[in-house]
């Protein structure tokens, strides 16, 4: 399913977005439509080789925590795949059978996830079980009401609304399932806004960890080993983990 952006707007609609959500959604698109192309090449850019491992070896490690056979897994905001794509190779490599699906809003981001082998999904992390209803729906796909594991990363500081991304994923939270969210620490760097389309500075361990006490019983959030260099910026990274 690779929407166009007349259908997108009609969706957004659809989804009860008011007019100032939906410009805004709107300008997330078109920075990200621009970025698509060479968005693999900008997280290599971003992160060093190591940093990238780092990233991909935690989150696996999380899921093989659940210690499944079978395992399903939403990554919302999927971007390219970049990080899905290592991911499940990696789970495969630990003979784990995963089935992967990529949620994000824009379209040119929908046909490389495709490309990388993933499903993609059009949809809003704001709301998620309604865009995948629109999903099955429209496009009739069968898209999974529940998944083991739902993750994100270097998206969380994107979202319009991170709470409500927080509650939409645990709407879609399998019983015993986790959420692994992996994104940018609290900065000042406003520069970065503009240029990356940013919608927040990023959050502090205390404040990922108050909203997410918010939804879910038990929260864990901590640095991660690994930092983002963008030009000559450095911003850290810290992995929440919830069920
Ligand atoms: C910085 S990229 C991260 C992509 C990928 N997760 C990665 O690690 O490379 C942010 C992604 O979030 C998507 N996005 C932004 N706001 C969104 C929203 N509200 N719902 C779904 N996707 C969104 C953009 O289209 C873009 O692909």
């Amino acid at each position: 399913m690779i929407p166009s952006i007349s259908e997108i707007k009609e969706f957004l609609k659809k989804l009860s977005f008011d007019e100032s959500s939906i410009n805004d959604l709107i300008e997330q698109i078109e920075h990200f439509e621009k970025e698509a192309p060479e968005r693999d090449d900008i997280v290599r850019d971003y992160l060093r080789e190591e940093c990238i491992e780092t990233i991909v070896d935690e989150i696996t490690d999380e899921i093989l925590k659940l210690n499944k056979k079978r395992i399903k897994i939403l990554d919302v905001a999927a971007g390219s795949g970049f990080f899905a794509e290592r991911i499940k190779k990696k789970l495969e490599d630990n003979r784990v059978d995963v089935e992967v699906y990529g949620l994000d809003i824009t379209p040119s981001m929908l046909k490389r996830l495709k490309d990388k082998g993933i499903t993609p999904i059009w949809g809003v992390a704001e709301k998620i079980k309604e865009s995948i209803n629109i999903a099955n729906e429209q496009y009739n796909m069968n898209v999974p009401k529940g998944f083991d594991v739902v993750l994100s990363t270097l998206a969380f500081h994107h979202f319009l609304k991170p709470e409500k991304v927080l509650k939409s994923m645990k709407d879609v939270l399998s019983n015993h399932g986790v959420v692994i969210i992996v994104d940018v620490l609290k900065h000042e760097h406003e520069e970065l806004k503009e240029t990356l389309k940013d919608t927040h500075f990023g959050f502090s361990l205390e404040e990922i960890k108050e909203m997410g006490s918010k939804i879910f019983n038990k929260v864990e959030a901590r640095y991660m080993d690994v930092y983002c260099e963008v030009g000559d910026v450095i911003v850290g990274l810290y992995k929440a983990v919830f069920t």
